[in-house]
This record gives C-alpha cells, sequence and structure tokens, in this order.
C-alpha cells in the first residue's frame, strides 16, 4: 500500500453510517472515494450521503453507488475528506492543483470535521513552495494576471496552460492562474484577504483555520496533527 492509500485507509476510520460526507478531489481522495464505496456497496456502511468537490469526485462516487446530495439538502456535514498540496505546521493548507479548490472550500467550510489525507511529501515549514493556484474570471483575464504580478506580495504568476497551450478550465468554467513565491508566502492571511477582495478573483488555494485533523502517511506509519 502506498502513503496516499494508507492515509485514505486511516481516515475511512472516522466515517460512521448515518453520515453526511463532502468528498474532495484529486489522486489521494480518489483512493478514500474508491475505499468507502466498497464499505457503502457492501452494506458495511448504511445510510451514507456525500457532496462531492467535482465532476471527477461525483463519477467516481456514482460509479460506486454512494448516493450524491448538496449543500442545499444537507448544510451541514459530519465530516469531509481531502488531499492538500501543502500543509503547514499550523495546518493550513495550500489546495487546488487538482483545479477545484474553489468548489473544496465552498464544500469543506460547512464540515462538522475537515481531515485532509496526505503523504509526508506535503508537509513544509511554510506555504509557497509549489505554486499557489488562484480561480479567475475568464472576462479580462490578462488583467487580472497582471494585478497578480504587481501585488508586492512577492507572486509571479501565469495562466495556467494545458499542453496543447489553452488555458485550464475549472467545472465553474473559469481560468486559473498559477502564482510562484520564490521565498514562500510571507503573510498567507495577508494574502488571503488580498486576493479574495479583488474584483476578478474567485477563488484560491489557501485553506487558511479550515483543517481540523491531518493525517500524514509516511515510511514511520500514520502521524495525526490535530487543531488544538
Ligand atoms: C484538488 O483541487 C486538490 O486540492 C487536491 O486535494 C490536491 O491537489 C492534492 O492532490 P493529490 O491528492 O492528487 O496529491
Amino acid at each position: 500500500m502506498n502513503h496516499k492509500e494508507a492515509a485514505a485507509r486511516r481516515a475511512l476510520e472516522f466515517v460512521k453510517s448515518g453520515m453526511t460526507l463532502g468528498l474532495g478531489s484529486g489522486s489521494t481522495t480518489a483512493y478514500f472515494v474508491d475505499m468507502l464505496g466498497v464499505k457503502v456497496s457492501s452494506g458495511e456502511l448504511t445510510d451514507i450521503r456525500a457532496v462531492p468537490t467535482s465532476e471527477a469526485t461525483a463519477e467516481r462516487a456514482l460509479e460506486w453507488g454512494i448516493p450524491l446530495t448538496n449543500l442545499g439538502e444537507y448544510p451541514n456535514l459530519d465530516l469531509a475528506v481531502d488531499g492538500a498540496d501543502e500543509v503547514d505546521p499550523n495546518l493550513n493548507l495550500i489546495k487546488g492543483l487538482g483545479r477545484a479548490a474553489l468548489r473544496e472550500k465552498i464544500v469543506e467550510s460547512h464540515a462538522e470535521q475537515f481531515v485532509v489525507i496526505v503523504d509526508e511529501s506535503k508537509l513544509v515549514p511554510k506555504l509557497g513552495r509549489g505554486p499557489l493556484p488562484v480561480e479567475i474570471v475568464r472576462f479580462e483575464h490578462e488583467t487580472h494576471i497582471h494585478w497578480l504580478n504587481t501585488l508586492g506580495l512577492g507572486c509571479t504568476a501565469k495562466l495556467w496552460l494545458e499542453e496543447d497551450g489553452s488555458p485550464a478550465i475549472t467545472d465553474n468554467g473559469n481560468y486559473l492562474a498559477l502564482c510562484w513565491f520564490e521565498e514562500g508566502i510571507a503573510d498567507a492571511y495577508e494574502l488571503a484577504v488580498t486576493l479574495s477582495t479583488h474584483p476578478g478573483v474567485i477563488g484560491h488555494g489557501l485553506f487558511l483555520d479550515i483543517a481540523d485533523t491531518i493525517i500524514i502517511a509516511g515510511n514511520e506509519g500514520i502521524r495525526i496533527m490535530e487543531r488544538k
């Protein structure tokens, strides 16, 4: 079993019959959805429903017969489970390299408990080791990228392109920018507020004070970090 799979397996222990779940996106969560699917289809877990954070996750869950719902029907989720791209010592995250950060944040902020599943390579002393995804509207997208580059917070931004050179498009129909920080993100809270208040930016991958539990799988086994 690889580390991503091991983290997903541990997260399954948090799921009880009768729960309404938020299902994240990405390769680690895909293991979780498959494991959940086995338990739901065998009848070991009953009365489960889930709100997916991407079309891909919805499709995967439906293949297993996991009933899907939405936040309109069930605004209070018992548990959400998702991966992350970076996890800092304060349980703050960068997410969205699976292009689903906006839906993930909407769904996961409605969860009583948000459990993050990662392999140990995702642990960082400071956020910003890799790129931060920022979801932007298509209208005048060049100007949003230009604004990110002139922010003065050390960000070098580029439009996220597919291999064929066309812009990557989210499930919401928007474009994405990738922001690189040469020395990491100095103040993630300041950056989150700045991004959130700019017209044209509709989401970003900074998940601050949202995660409750981090399950980290590594060579030494499983380690759990809890919000205090
Ligand atoms: C999806 O948009 C992301 O937030 C993923 O949760 C994140 O990119 C981690 O993905 P992996 O589990 O594939 O590493």
